[in-house]
């Protein structure tokens, strides 16, 4: 890629000889692969990426600035979604259709009601996991990323579908359904009746849902902790309505699952950091075994565990957009059309702001530090207008199921364990994350 003409200064970055695929497998992955382009070539690098031709990565949080309003993805890079769509894939629709449409998720993912009305039912969720954990512990090992990503998934089935799941079978025979439309259609593709099935059952219900919302009539349709009704209110159609569903199931589970596992097993390698957060438990909830909605922002020290956790394992480690005009990046000039892939990670590695980056400190997040920052230093739930709508949600969980089992357990590694962190559609821990557990008294 050049700048236009003698002035702007070539996006410096390695030979393109092919699409980057090899180099990618080579470095172990795109992550590393960003980081070691970005250490040899500065904080703007021109690199080939599999599947976008040319795109440009910006790891530095004050250049990264430049591009923050753009609200356009590359459409190939998120093609193998648009099976699961009806009425557009949402990760791609364009601006103007994208806008009213984030606004009304944020009205309900974001606002304080949906989070307290349903707190309850996450935490039943919880402790019914903290239950089978306490029978498996005596025995043996638990399996924290599979057991945690099972329950972000009941907890996004329960917010999007609660009230027509009426039984825990129903419940499970969405979760069920999900994880086959999951498995054939972005993996193997092994049983594509069964998963056209999976994803008839899954459409149906949420027809079943906005069907029993009709029934109801006007009345809760102002309800702002109800996705599907504030969807339906806002006049998307039913089409949009049942994509949202699927999308939202997709980007909230493994993620959040993740960052879970991801900081308890920091957690379980850091104990001083572990006891703070564990005394603060005692300290505020007392004897009580879950807390209450108004608890949680009161634990300040298991909300900084948690962002450096995000820091240092981002659970959604990339993003991708497309320059809709010429953007200016420091000396360098990136002309519209060009795919920006953004290295979430690599910007949370940058020690120009991460002093030793390596280095889990959860106190990297007291106020005072985090002012001293750049804005877009920290960004494990995106940039700007295609950012998570769903990030104070995601938090809400997670600070909960967190709560709930760390004053529930002492949590160990199994011996023999090795952790390493794998690519997949998320930041996902190879050989999962097995932990002996002991219940505290
Ligand atoms: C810890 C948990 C989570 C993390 C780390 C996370 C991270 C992310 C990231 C990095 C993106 C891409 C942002 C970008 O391109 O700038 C994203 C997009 C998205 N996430 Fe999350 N997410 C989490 C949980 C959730 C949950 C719980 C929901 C819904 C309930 C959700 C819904 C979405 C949606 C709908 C998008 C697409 C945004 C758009 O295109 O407008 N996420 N998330």
């Amino acid at each position: 890629m050049r700048g236009d003409g003698a002035t702007p200064p070539q996006i410096p970055g390695p030979p393109a000889e092919d699409d980057g695929a090899e180099a990618v497998a080579a470095a172990g992955g795109l992550h590393n692969y960003q980081l070691n382009l970005h250490a040899e070539y500065g904080p703007v690098v021109r690199l080939p990426l599999p599947g976008a031709g040319t795109a440009v990565s910006v790891a530095d949080p004050v250049l990264l600035e430049a591009t923050a309003r753009i609200n356009k993805r590359p459409e190939k890079l998120f093609e193998f979604l648009a099976p699961l769509q009806e009425s557009g894939n949402l990760q791609t629709i364009p601006a103007d259709e994208h806008g009213p449409w984030c606004r009304v998720m944020l009205s309900v993912l974001a606002g304080r009601p949906s989070h307290e009305k349903h707190f309850a039912q996450f935490t039943a969720l919880t402790n019914e996991l903290a239950d089978r954990w306490a029978e498996r512990a005596a025995e043996g090992t638990v399996a924290l990323q599979k057991d945690l990503s099972e329950l972000s998934l009941r907890m996004i089935c329960e917010y999007a579908l609660g009230s027509s799941l009426e039984t825990p079978e129903s419940a499970g025979q969405v979760v069920s359904a999900f994880e086959k439309v999951l498995t054939e259609y972005l993996t193997d593709r092994a049983d594509m009746p069964g998963a056209e099935r999976a994803l008839a059952y899954l459409r149906g219900t949420v027809d079943q849902v906005l069907a029993a919302h009709r029934e109801r009539g006007a009345d809760e349709e102002a309800d702002r902790s109800d996705l599907i009704a504030a969807l339906a209110a806002a006049g998307e159609s039913p089409a949009r309505i049942r994509d949202t569903v699927l999308m939202t199931m997709l980007a909230a589970h493994h993620t959040t699952g993740v960052a879970i596992s991801w900081t308890l097993y920091l957690l379980a390698r850091h104990p001083d950091a572990a006891k703070r957060v564990v005394d603060e438990l005692d300290e505020v909830l007392g004897d009580r075994a879950v807390p209450e909605y108004a608890d949680l922002k009161r634990l300040t020290h298991l909300d900084r565990a948690l962002r450096e956790t995000m820091r240092l394992y981002p659970p959604g480690p990339y993003g991708a957009r497309e320059a809709t005009e010429d953007l200016t990046l420091g000396e360098y000039t990136v002309p519209a059309g060009t795919a920006i892939f953004y290295p979430f990670w690599a910007v949370h590695m940058n020690p120009e702001y991460w002093p030793d980056p390596q280095v889990f400190d959860p106190d990297r997040f007291t106020p005072e530090a985090s002012a001293q920052r750049p804005r877009l230093a920290y960004i494990p739930f995106g940039i700007g207008p295609r950012s998570c709508e769903g990030a104070a949600l995601a938090t809400v969980e997670a600070q909960l199921v967190l709560a709930v089992l760390l004053k529930r357990f002492h949590f160990e590694l199994a011996s023999g364990q090795s952790v390493t962190p794998v690519e997949r559609f998320v930041l996902w821990a190879a050989e999962d994350i097995n932990m002996t557990l002991t219940p505290r008294s």
